[in-house]
């Protein structure tokens, strides 16, 4: 039998341990991590708790003490050795996320390169964290602003880029001279480990950047409670980030949350209706649909609606699915068996709701043994009231709608909690610019199906979270705008 470690071409990126001030740290209790490919056991990992989680804390807020202050080109150094080693590395990272979290391995090698792109920019950017001179009211004053590392910051991250949510917050946080304390999905602990032993080799002094697994509570309960923990950093469900701002909130800590969202995909009767339906397949399918910005509701303007669906279903019957290591394959599993039966729910929910299935619409498990959903396609005509389109659906679910008019598609499309990401496909520049300034998105994209990159700007407004990851926001995001006012300047 293949193992785990027989897949890798460097076994020693396979860790089970929590990595914590420079050391590996095992723990008596361990907890399974499981392909959702094929259901086989992967690994035991040390769930080093409430205590872990205070030890990397405390480590943390020691080495912040030395490595706020080291030269910005020297961070920028070791952050670039971390970037280079993750590039060099890419195929046992993709492997791990593969067999944890079962995107295709290509997908999968795509998010590593996708994430250390994060890790590169950041180190460049970091060295242009200016400050501003500032004109001062008072005689003899002068002003100016620097920017400062926030110091301590925890990270939690979710199951569906393992690997890419973590380079995504640490790179920046790390080359503004923030030390960090890694808390990992319990799904994907692995690539976070991988990342944690190419950061040892990198050379990052001891406490600056630490991974802890083990129970979200008691880990989560100690990061948000430590007066040294400055900022807290997540991307996950806007239940949970809810939980975590309201935790943060008694000290008053910075929080950056990335969370739920209900993408818009809305094709105009003017769009290239080829083009839209590629775009529609590349949001909606990447790891399964399991992305916060994937096309949850595809609003279709009524005039070009039957050639859309017409175009998507004939895309969407030759889509291959199965073992993210099959090749050829571009739809793994779903994380678990619960989110399958949570997808299907939805489905026969809006199927009995008078919804038509036109493709799919039921597990796969049986045939392909692992947490398989068939791709779907269901045709929901006006019918905003259903739950799939008023909840995240997380799989591979396109839910296509009819809507008449502009103002009507922009009245349906924000009428919605959340606000990451909303998609527009039209060729009329009018309509470019009032649906992209209607839409109460963070990020929009025009005739583009996706929309994260080192360079821009990633994040979402109203309950789909606050701050920024990515570009020069990402970095910033993680410092202090701090005012210095000099006196007794004139003689
Ligand atoms: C996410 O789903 O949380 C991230 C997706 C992306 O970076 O494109």
């Amino acid at each position: 039998m293949t193992t785990l470690a027989d897949r890798l071409k460097d076994a020693d990126l396979l860790k089970t341990d929590s990595f914590i001030n420079g050391q590996w740290v095992g723990a008596d209790t361990r907890f399974a991590v499981n392909s959702p490919g094929d259901r086989s056991h992967l690994a035991d990992v040390a769930d080093v708790g409430g205590a872990g989680a205070r030890s990397a804390i405390d480590a943390a807020d020691k080495a912040f003490k030395g490595w706020g202050k080291t030269s910005v080109f020297e961070r920028a150094r070791i952050v670039q050795r971390w970037h280079d080693l993750i590039l060099e590395h890419a195929d046992d990272l993709g492997t791990l996320i593969t067999a944890e979290m079962g995107k295709p391995f290509g997908e999968a090698k795509g998010e590593v390169t996708y994430g250390a792109g994060f890790v590169n920019w950041s180190a460049e950017e970091a060295k242009r964290l200016h400050g501003e001179t500032l004109q001062t009211p008072f005689p003899g004053t002068r002003g100016w602003t620097v920017r400062q590392p926030v110091g301590v910051v925890v990270c939690i991250t979710p199951w569906n880029f393992p690997s890419a949510m973590i380079t995504r917050k640490c790179g920046p946080a790390l080359a503004a001279g923030c030390s960090v304390v890694v808390k990992p999905a319990p799904e994907t602990p692995l690539s976070a480990l991988a990342l944690a032993e190419l950061a040892r080799r990198a050379g990052f002094p001891d406490g600056v950047f630490n991974v802890i697994c083990g129970d979200a509570k008691a880990i989560g309960e100690v990061m948000t409670s430590s007066d040294a923990v400055r900022m807290v950093g997540f991307t996950g469900s806007t239940e949970v980030g809810k939980l975590l701002m309201r935790q943060a909130a008694d000290g008053v800590k910075r929080v950056s949350l990335e969370l739920g969202g209900n993408a818009p995909f809305i094709i105009m009767d003017d769009a290239d209706l080829d083009a839209a339906a590629d775009g529609v397949i590349a949001s909606k399918f990447r790891a399964a649909g399991q992305t916060c910005v994937s096309a949850n509701r595809i609003i279709a303007q009524a005039g070009i609606a039957d050639a859309l669906i017409e175009r998507v279903t004939e895309r969407m019957k030759k889509l291959k699915v199965g073992s993210g290591f099959e090749s050829g394959v571009q739809i793994g599993p779903l994380i678990h068996d619960e989110a399958v039966e949570r997808v299907d729910a939805l489905v026969q929910d809006a199927k009995g709701k008078g919804a038509k299935v036109l493709v799919g619409g039921s597990p796969m498990a049986d045939e392909l043994g692992g947490s398989f959903y068939a791709p779907t396609l269901i045709e929901s005509g006006s019918n905003f009231s259903l739950s799939i389109a008023n909840s995240e659906i997380f799989g591979p679910v396109a839910s296509v709608y009819r809507v008449e008019s502009e103002e009507e598609i922009i009245r349906l499309a924000n009428s919605t909690p959340y606000g990451l990401a909303a998609y527009v496909y039209t060729r009329d520049i009018g309509r470019v610019h009032r649906l992209s300034e209607g839409l109460e998105f963070g990020m929009v994209g025009v005739n583009a199906p996706m929309v994260g990159s080192p360079a821009t700007p990633f994040g979402g407004v109203k309950e789909s979270g606050i701050g920024r990851e990515g570009g020069k926001w990402g970095v910033e995001e993680f410092t202090e705008l701090k005012f210095v006012l000099l006196g007794g300047v004139n003689k």
